[in-house]
This record gives structure tokens, sequence and C-alpha cells, in this order.
């Protein structure tokens, strides 16, 4: 299946490596499919049928890590819904149908700072991998994300977690550190409104440098339905084959 972008979209049957619990709602899927994780750059997704995929459309999670040597890619997936509810009884040893790759990579050589608010580290995970972004910044609540923090570490060594409740971690808020100057460097955020807010206000300052990756809702994933369009003040942009990253003053988070 050809997609709308440069790149082709096609359909894998992919055995389910493993699908662990991070979180009381963070999972981590890891499946056992070579072309994709050799061919995976940061910020593509994947979308992931349910067992069931009769009756549902495909989830779209971002690739949160590949190893082309072992091909295996994964993602990290919290529940949400029906689709996910579904997901997380997958048992290592299941086949499912995965759709690959949807979505625009992260450009690369920028040295963007990443900064991820709980599962919207996801794609930042490979960002910081493969060098895409050159810091990644995450924050989570805190007592019970124990494990999630241990397998971004266990990706990026030097990722630097940040928890609501300061129960481990380098603080209760990355904002303390976060750099106002960037030096011209672009920062990449992803995570849920408040946090985008959040990033807004610290970058109100240099709006032009602050990007968002949006999560907009996805039905087929390669352009041809228009179910992702967002609004921009270039037009409407469809986040599956038109961009991945919305400069945060071209877009308003009111629509979204
Ligand atoms: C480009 C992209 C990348 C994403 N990456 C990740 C990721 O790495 N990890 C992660 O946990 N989640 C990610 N999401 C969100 C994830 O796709 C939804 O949470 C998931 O599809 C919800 O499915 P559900 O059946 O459990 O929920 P539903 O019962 O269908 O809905 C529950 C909630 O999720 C929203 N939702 C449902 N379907 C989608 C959809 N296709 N896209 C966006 N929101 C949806 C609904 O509006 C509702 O608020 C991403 C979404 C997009 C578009
Ligand atoms: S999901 Fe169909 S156009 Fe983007």
């Amino acid at each position: 299946m050809e997609g709308c972008g440069s790149h082709s979209v096609r359909d894998y049957d992919a055995r389910v490596a493993e699908n662990v619990r991070l979180t009381e709602r963070i999972f981590w899927m890891t499946f056992e499919a070579p072309e994709l994780a050799r061919a995976a750059k940061a910020g593509q997704c994947l979308m992931v049928f349910a067992p069931d995929g009769a009756k549902l459309l495909g989830r779209p999670f971002e690739a949160a890590d590949a190893d082309g040597a072992r091909g295996v890619i994964s993602v990290c997936y919290m529940l949400a819904g029906e689709g996910t509810e579904m997901l997380s009884r997958v048992k290592a040893g299941e086949t499912l149908k995965i759709r690959g790759f949807i979505g625009v990579p992260y450009p690369e050589g920028r040295g963007a700072i990443a900064a991820g608010g709980g599962v919207g580290a996801a794609g930042f995970i490979l960002a910081r991998k493969t060098g895409a972004a050159s810091e990644l910044y995450v924050g989570m609540p805190g007592r019970g994300c124990e494990d999630f923090a241990a397998k971004i570490k266990e990706i990026c060594p030097d990722a630097r977690i940040f928890t609501d409740d300061g129960s481990f971690g380098e603080g209760d808020s990355m904002f303390k550190v976060l750099p106002r100057d960037t030096g011209g460097r672009d920062v990449w955020c992803c995570g849920p409104i408040g946090f985008l807010n959040a990033m807004k206000r610290h970058y109100a300052e240099n709006p032009q440098n602050l990007y968002f990756s949006l999560d907009k809702r996805m039905a087929c994933g390669y352009g041809g339905c228009m179910g992702c369009v967002v609004k921009t003040s270039g037009g409407l942009k469809r986040v599956c084959a038109d961009q991945s990253l919305f400069r945060a003053d071209e877009v308003d988070l009111n629509d979204y």
C-alpha cells in the first residue's frame, strides 16, 4: 500500500514478543517485525490492530524503540478506551496486524530538546536514542511509575526524569531546569494539553522555537480520510501525511 507521503505504508502480521505493564495505565509492547525495525525513524507511528480487528480501526502509537539487529520494534501505550484495553490483554506469542509507517519522521541534525509528559515521551525515546534529539526531559506522576522511568533510562541513560510527587528522579518539575534560552535549538514537546500549555508559558519569549507533536485522532493513517486534520495558520494539515511537529504559534490548542 503506498502512502501519501514519500514513504510506503504496509500491513504486517507481527508476533508480539512482549506486552508488559509499566505503570497502572502504561504498557510496553514489542513486535517481531524486522523490516520495520530496520527502517524505523523517530516520529513515525505504527497502527496496531486489536485482536478483534474486524470491529476496530487500528490505534496509532509512536515507535518508542527499534532494534534493527534483533528485528524488534516497540510501542509504549496508555490505556484510553476499548482498543487499548484489548491490547493490554494480548499475550507474548500472539500475532497482531500492524501497519507502518504512519506519520512524518522528526527532522534530524537540529540538536532539538525533547520534552514529554507521561506517555507523550514515547516517540522521543527513539528520538534521543537515534540522536534526532540531543536532550530528553520526561515528567511523570511519581510513585507507581518506577518501571516506566527504568525503561526510559535503559534505552536513554541520559534521559532526565522528573516526578510530580518528587519521589524519584531529579526533582518535582522539569520547568525548573528546562533552558529558556535554547541557543536557537528547537524544543519539541508532546503530552497532555496542560503540559503543552505549560511549555507555551515557559517559552512565551521565544515561541518560534517551540513545537508540538500532536496526537490527533486518526482513521486511515495514510492521508485519505482527512480524519487527522489540524487547523494551522498555514491551512489545514494532516498529522499522518503532512507534518509531525507543529510550531506552537501556528496551532490553537483551544481548537485542538
Ligand atoms: C500520531 C499519534 C501517535 C500516538 N502515539 C501514542 C503513543 O505513543 N502512546 C499512546 O499511549 N497513545 C498514543 N496515541 C493516542 C492513541 O492512539 C489513543 O490513545 C488510542 O488510539 C486510544 O484507543 P482506545 O480504543 O483505547 O480508546 P477509545 O475508546 O477509542 O478512545 C479513548 C480516548 O482516546 C481518543 N482516541 C481514540 N482513538 C484515537 C486515535 N486514533 N488517535 C488519537 N486519539 C484517539 C478518544 O478521542 C478518546 O478520548 C497517538 C495518537 C496519534 C494520532
Ligand atoms: S488519518 Fe486519514 S488522513 Fe490522516
